[in-house]
């Protein structure tokens, strides 16, 4: 098996490299084709499409079959951020260590270059040759379940109408569940169904993930105190400026992060019950913990 470090620099490469082939292709007004390359070649850690990456190695499938549909997922992902940093939402200034969508382009044309990626991500499935007619289905509707009213908008909701008044743990994990971790779920999921994994399997891939998420979330959570802005790319205090609840507000740091291990420990307990090389998956998890971007 090859390195984890080499895993996500070549999986990262290949998922960005594609991303932007596809962009190019498309035939869009000048400022929208811009607007959704600058958001979308600004970097980030690709997490959800090296998931779905992940979920193929783990079933030693090659890329090729899940590519496009990674990269989906990260069209969705990177939707729901310049949305997010919108004035209306968590008003904020710098993403991906550049200044935010709404910042260079204007709101108008920041909210449609979301509104473009969103729409994007379902022809970057419906048109790619190397899945069949069934799997395609199956992904789109994992895919606009898990980003949708139910899912990630549907947590972005509750996260907004959270602001100024105390949640409980039981309504922040929802919405942590919701907000992020959905949008984790789908890329394990695409990636089982692109791997061709059975019920169980996929059962428990969407539960290893569910943990992963709200590990995740958790990790952000603590980073938007601890973190620096320099190696995180996005302000500090948006939380505490919005008057979020967040797990270290409910827990402290300390509590914190000992929920969010946890969750990972819950994570890989659901991992083990496949009987799969899923090496890559378990240090994924690992590495939700010690990020620090
Ligand atoms: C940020 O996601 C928003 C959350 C759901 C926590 P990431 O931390 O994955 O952001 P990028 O994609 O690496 O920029
Ligand atoms: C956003 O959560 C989750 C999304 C669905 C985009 P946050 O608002 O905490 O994400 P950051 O900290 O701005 O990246
Ligand atoms: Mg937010
Ligand atoms: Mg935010
Ligand atoms: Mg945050």
């Amino acid at each position: 098996m090859i390195g984890f470090e080499q895993f996500l620099r070549d999986k990262k490469k290949m998922v960005e490299e594609r991303m932007i082939t596809y962009l190019h292709q498309i035939d869009a007004p000048a400022t929208l084709k811009d607007a959704m390359l600058y958001s979308i070649s600004a970097g980030g850690k690709r997490l959800r499409p090296i998931l779905a990456l992940a979920v193929m190695e783990s079933f030693q499938k090659e890329s090729l079959p899940v590519l496009d549909a990674a990269c989906a997922i990260e069209f969705v992902h990177t939707y729901s951020l310049i949305h997010d940093d919108l004035p209306s939402m968590d008003d904020d200034d710098y993403r991906r260590g550049k200044l935010t969508s709404h910042k260079v382009f204007g709101e108008a044309q920041a909210i449609l270059a979301g509104d473009a990626l969103l729409t994007e991500s379902f022809s970057f499935i419906t048109e790619n040759e190397h899945l069949s007619s069934d799997q395609k289905v199956r992904i789109v509707s994992i895919l606009s379940r898990a980003a949708g009213a139910s899912g990630m908008v549907g947590g972005q909701v509750e996260d907004l109408e959270g602001e100024n008044r105390e949640l409980t743990l039981n309504e922040l994990e929802s919405i942590h569940e919701k907000k992020t971790g959905k949008m984790l779920e789908c890329a394990c999921l695409l990636g089982g169904v692109a791997a061709n994994a059975s019920l169980v399997e996929l059962e428990a891939l969407q539960l290893y993930a569910r943990h992963v998420g709200i590990a995740f979330q958790i990790q952000d959570d603590i980073l938007d105190i601890t973190g620096n802005q320099d190696e995180l790319g996005k302000p500090i205090g948006s939380d505490v400026a919005n008057m979020k609840t967040t797990y270290p507000k409910i827990l402290g740091l300390e509590g914190a992060k000992q929920e969010m291990e946890n969750h990972i420990n819950l994570a890989l307990e659901h991992l083990g019950k496949i009987n799969r090389d899923t090496g890559i998956l378990a240090s994924i998890a690992d590495y939700i913990i010690k990020r620090n971007h």
